[in-house]
């Protein structure tokens, strides 16, 4: 029998049929804690009862396996048979499980690609297929909610990654002296202009708790606060304190939310996993 030709990816963004709900966890620049607040307000929504994934797809730095204690070499047996990027949608049989860490399931880029191919990455659409191929080659299974950790910034490879999976929502992270600045402001417009509905704003590193005296420290400078928000159109979720142990997971591989369930910063996640649960409407 002839073989097939190979089906070309259907234009438009991907919409997941077996993930009610797809959020972005963005920021406008590195380092301001997105992945944090990805990894620990996925595990806070999965201890409310949430079926949770999250797609590490921040080519520019995935750090998402080591904050969950995933190494690469364990973890792509088997990933060979994905290749090569880009062929048609596969059967689900032909689907490799995506891995399962304290509750959640995870997939990364960075699993994906090694450190050697990650030149690959600079590749805009490349990006946008690697990504697609996460979200369709990897069993998945019933999700109550996907998390996308995006690349911080506001060009490529986000207009990419926008263009090619559908979301819900997206929460911006920023610290406070970028509340005001224009690398966030660009990046929800870019996430406005592609239609996606704001979910909020966490400020990350917001205080500092004295450890001797319980007074809220005031660490950074903060910005004036954007209009935006003041007006109450784009809500603030959370303010997240600076703590060592929220630091800690990078290196242990053990997430704050598991290792201090019952800490005040634990709350503070467990309470934005409440508020965005809502704002989803889940
Ligand atoms: N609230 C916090 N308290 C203490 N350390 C934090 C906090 N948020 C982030 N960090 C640390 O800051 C660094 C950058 O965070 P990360 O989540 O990797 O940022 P991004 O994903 O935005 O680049 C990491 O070392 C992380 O452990
Ligand atoms: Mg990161």
């Amino acid at each position: 029998m002839p073989e097939e030709p190979r089906q070309t990816p259907p234009p438009g963004p991907l919409r997941l049929p077996n993930a009610r709900r797809v959020l972005a966890i963005a920021s406008g620049k590195g380092g301001v804690g997105k992945s944090t607040v990805a990894v620990n307000l996925a595990l806070a929504l999965a201890a409310r009862g949430h079926r949770v994934g999250l797609l590490d797809a921040d080519v520019h730095g995935p750090n998402v396996p080591l904050m969950l204690g995933v190494r690469r070499k364990e973890s792509v047996r088997g990933w060979e048979a994905m290749l090569p990027i880009g062929s048609a949608a596969h059967a689900p049989e032909q689907r490799l499980p995506a891995l399962e860490r304290y509750g959640i399931k995870m997939m990364s880029v960075g699993l994906l690609v090694g450190e050697e191919q990650s030149a690959m990455l600079e590749n805009v659409s490349m990006v946008g297929l690697m990504v697609r191929h996460l979200l369709t080659m990897v069993e998945w299974g019933e999700l109550d909610i996907l998390l996308i950790d995006f690349p911080p910034g506001t060009s490529e490879p986000q207009a990419t990654l926008l263009a090619t999976v559908a979301l819900d929502g997206v929460v911006m992270v920023v610290t406070p002296q970028d509340l005001a600045l224009l690398d966030s402001t660009r990046a929800m417009n870019a996430f406005a202009q592609s239609g996606v509905p704001m979910t909020g704003v966490v400020e990350n590193m917001s205080y500092l708790i004295c450890p001797c005296c319980d007074e809220r420290i005031q660490v950074f400078h903060r910005s004036q606060v954007p209009r935006a928000i003041t007006a109450g159109d784009v809500p603030l979720l959370a303010e997240i304190p600076i703590e060592p142990t929220i630091s800690e997971a990078a290196d242990t591989g053990r997430p704050m939310i598991v290792t201090h369930p019952d800490s005040r910063q634990a709350a503070v996640f467990l309470e934005l996993a409440g508020v965005v649960a809502g704002r989803l409407g889940m």
